[in-house]
């Protein structure tokens, strides 16, 4: 049989446990389901690609339905490269509806053929943001729970070392 396989994008920098639970939840609706990292975030990102992609594969050591891949270029392109039928897209907040409607309205209309799937954000993550966790780390806050442990170990490194 055809295995049903969903793209996850994003930046991840870093994978929060927001994105967890997105992850978690296309696994049931999924056979496989491929978090694709994007390599040149307009952002400037505190972890490069290749840590970024470490923490969401320690995250998902005892998942093997999860790949961890990283990507450049158009999103779409990589979801047909992979022969994914659907992208993944997390919603938190009517916030973010406006610019999920135009870049999955965009999406279409390059690649009808994948159709984009959003999954509202559970309540107790609603607010999380991967900025929001870096700026309360830096600030000597505290993210536990937050974001997977792999994340908060490396998070605590990357700022002692900044400092
Ligand atoms: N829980 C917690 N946080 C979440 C979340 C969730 N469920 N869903 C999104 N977020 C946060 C992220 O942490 C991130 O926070 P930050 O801005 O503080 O870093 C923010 O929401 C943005 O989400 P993210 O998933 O990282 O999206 P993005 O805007 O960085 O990337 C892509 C979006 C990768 C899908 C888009 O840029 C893309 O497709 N790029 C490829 C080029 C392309 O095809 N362009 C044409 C598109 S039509």
């Amino acid at each position: 049989m055809l295995e049903r396989i969903a793209i996850y994008p994003g930046s991840f920098d870093p994978i929060t446990n927001g994105h967890v639970g997105i992850i978690q939840r296309s696994l049931r609706i999924f056979d496989r389901v491929v978090v694709g990292v994007l390599r040149n975030i307009s952002k400037k990102p505190l972890f490069n690609v290749e840590e970024r992609s470490a923490m969401i594969q320690e995250t998902f050591l005892d998942e093997p339905r999860v790949e961890v891949d990283t990507f450049e270029g158009l999103l779409v392109t990589y979801a047909e490269q992979k022969g994914a039928v659907a992208i993944v897209r997390g919603l938190r907040a009517i916030a973010d509806f406006e610019y999920e409607l135009q870049m999955s309205n965009m999406n279409r209309r390059l690649a009808p053929e994948v159709t984009t799937i959003f999954l509202m954000a559970e309540d107790r993550h609603a607010y999380i943001s991967s900025s929001l966790i870096k700026e309360v780390a830096a600030l000597g806050g505290d993210v536990h729970g937050l974001v997977p442990p792999s994340v908060e170990h490396r998070l605590m490194a990357a700022l002692q070392t900044k400092r």
